[in-house]
C-alpha cells in the first residue's frame, strides 16, 4: 500500500491504540462499554490497513461531539418488527454502536430463523464496513452490510455532489481458508483516502476526483471541493443509489443528498444502515458449506495468473494479511498523526498514544 513508502513511521501496538482511543472517548463522555466497541472498530480498521477509517478519525469525531452534533452518551434502541426484522434507532449515537447492536440482533435472529434483517436510522458514520462483516463471521454468519453517506459523488451524467461514496460490503465464513470479505466504496477511491493525502501533504492520482470546475485534479484540497468519480461510470453511480435506497429511504434516515458530511458541524449526520445476517447451513450441512467456500477460495487464488501478477488474493485477504502483520509489528502512524491524536488526549486529560521503542 502507498502509505508503506512514506516518511518515517511510528509504530503503536493494537493494545496501546485501543487504550488510547478508549481513554479519549471516555474523556469525551462516551460510556466505557461503548468506548470499547468504537475503539475496537477503529483499531480494527488500522490493523487491516484501512488507515483512512481508523484511529486518525478521532479528531473529527471528537469535534462533532464538541459541536453538539454527535451524542456521546446516546444509547440506540431496538424495536422488533417481525421475528426476522428489527429496527434500531441510533438516537444520534456513534454509528459503530448502532451497527454493532443491529448486527448482533440480525445474527441472533438468523441463528433461529435462518435470516435476520435490521434497518438502522438516525445514525452516524460507522467507518470501515468490514468490521460489521467480521462481527457476523465471528458468529458464523454470512452478511450484507450497507450504509449511506454524505454527498460526494454525482449520479451518472450529473456534476453536483448528490450520492455518497457509500460502501457495499458482504461476507461469508469459510472452513480452513480465509473468509470472504468484500468491502468496497463505489468510487474509484474512498474519500477518506483524499482526506489522508491532504493530511499527509500528498498528491492524489488523476482519476480519483474532479475539482469544483469539473476538471481532473491531483490536489486533495481541490478534490474535496469537487466530486469523487464513481468506479465503472454509471455502474458505480447506480451502486451508490442502491446504498441510499436500502439504507436511507427504507430506514427513515436522511437520503437523496441529505446526509451530513462528517466534517460539517452544522447538524447531526442522520446516516442509515441496512444489515442482514444469513445462516450459511440453510440448504446443506455447515461442513459442506465450508468445504465449498474453501474450494471457491482455492479455485480463485490458484487460477492461472495474468502476466506480471505474482499472487492472486481473495476479496478481503490482503487486509487479513495486513492485520496479521500489524498485530505482530504494530500499526504505523506518521508524526503529524500522533501529534494530532495526542492533542485530543490532552484536551480531556486522557493518556497520550504510546509509541513503540524502535
Ligand atoms: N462508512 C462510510 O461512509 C465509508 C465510505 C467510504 C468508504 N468507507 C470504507 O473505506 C474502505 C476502503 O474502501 P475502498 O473501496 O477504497 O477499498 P479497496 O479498494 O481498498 O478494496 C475494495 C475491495 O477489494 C478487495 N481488493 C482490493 N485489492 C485487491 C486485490 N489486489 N485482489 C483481491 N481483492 C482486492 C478488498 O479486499 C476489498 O474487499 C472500506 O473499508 C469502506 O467500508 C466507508
Amino acid at each position: 500500500m502507498a502509505e508503506e513508502a512514506e516518511s518515517k513511521k511510528l509504530y503503536v501496538s493494537a493494545e496501546d491504540a485501543q487504550t488510547y482511543v478508549e481513554g479519549v472517548l471516555k474523556g469525551n463522555g462516551v460510556p466505557p462499554e461503548n468506548a470499547r466497541i468504537v475503539a475496537r472498530c477503529l483499531v480494527g480498521a488500522d490493523l487491516r490497513g484501512v488507515d483512512t477509517h481508523g484511529v486518525n478519525r478521532i479528531p473529527s469525531y471528537m469535534a462533532r461531539i464538541r459541536q453538539g452534533v454527535l451524542d456521546p452518551k446516546a444509547q440506540p434502541t431496538l424495536h422488533e418488527i417481525t421475528p426476522v426484522v428489527a429496527q434500531v434507532d441510533a438516537h444520534n449515537a456513534f454509528g459503530f454502536i448502532a451497527a454493532h447492536m443491529g448486527m448482533a440482533k440480525a445474527c441472533e435472529m438468523a441463528k433461529t430463523y435462518g435470516i435476520g434483517m435490521v434497518s438502522v436510522k438516525h445514525s452516524n458514520h460507522f467507518g470501515m464496513s468490514a468490521w460489521v462483516v467480521q462481527q457476523a463471521i465471528d458468529e458464523g454468519m454470512m452478511s450484507l452490510v450497507f450504509t449511506n453517506s454524505s454527498p460526494a459523488l454525482p449520479v451518472w451524467g450529473g456534476k453536483e455532489k448528490l450520492m455518497g461514496v457509500s460502501p457495499i460490503a458482504c461476507g461469508a465464513p469459510a472452513g480452513k481458508e480465509k473468509p470472504f470479505i468484500l468491502d468496497m466504496a463505489p468510487s474509484v477511491a474512498a474519500r477518506g483516502k483524499i482526506y489522508k493525502a491532504k493530511r499527509r501533504g500528498e498528491k492524489i492520482p488523476k482519476d480519483w476526483a474532479l475539482d469544483a470546475e469539473g476538471r481532473q485534479t491531483q490536489d486533495p484540497a481541490a478534490a474535496l471541493e469537487g466530486v469523487m468519480l464513481p468506479m465503472g461510470g454509471p455502474k458505480g453511480s447506480a451502486l451508490s443509489v442502491m446504498m441510499d435506497v436500502f439504507s436511507g429511504v427504507l430506514s427513515g434516515s436522511a437520503f437523496a443528498g441529505h446526509v451530513t458530511n462528517p466534517y460539517d458541524p452544522s447538524k447531526p449526520a442522520d446516516v442509515g444502515h441496512f444489515l442482514v445476517a444469513i445462516k450459511p447451513d440453510l440448504f446443506m450441512s455447515l461442513d459442506d458449506f465450508k468445504q465449498r467456500m474453501d474450494y471457491l477460495y482455492q479455485r480463485c487464488v490458484g487460477c492461472e495468473k495474468m502476466a506480471g501478477v505474482d499472487r492472486i488474493f481473495f476479496p478481503g485477504e490482503i487486509e487479513q494479511l495486513t492485520e496479521e502483520r500489524r498485530k505482530a509489528e504494530g500499526i504505523p502512524y506518521v508524526d503529524a498523526e500522533v501529534h494530532a491524536l495526542n492533542e485530543e488526549a490532552k484536551k480531556v486529560g486522557a493518556e497520550t498514544i504510546k509509541v513503540k521503542q524502535q
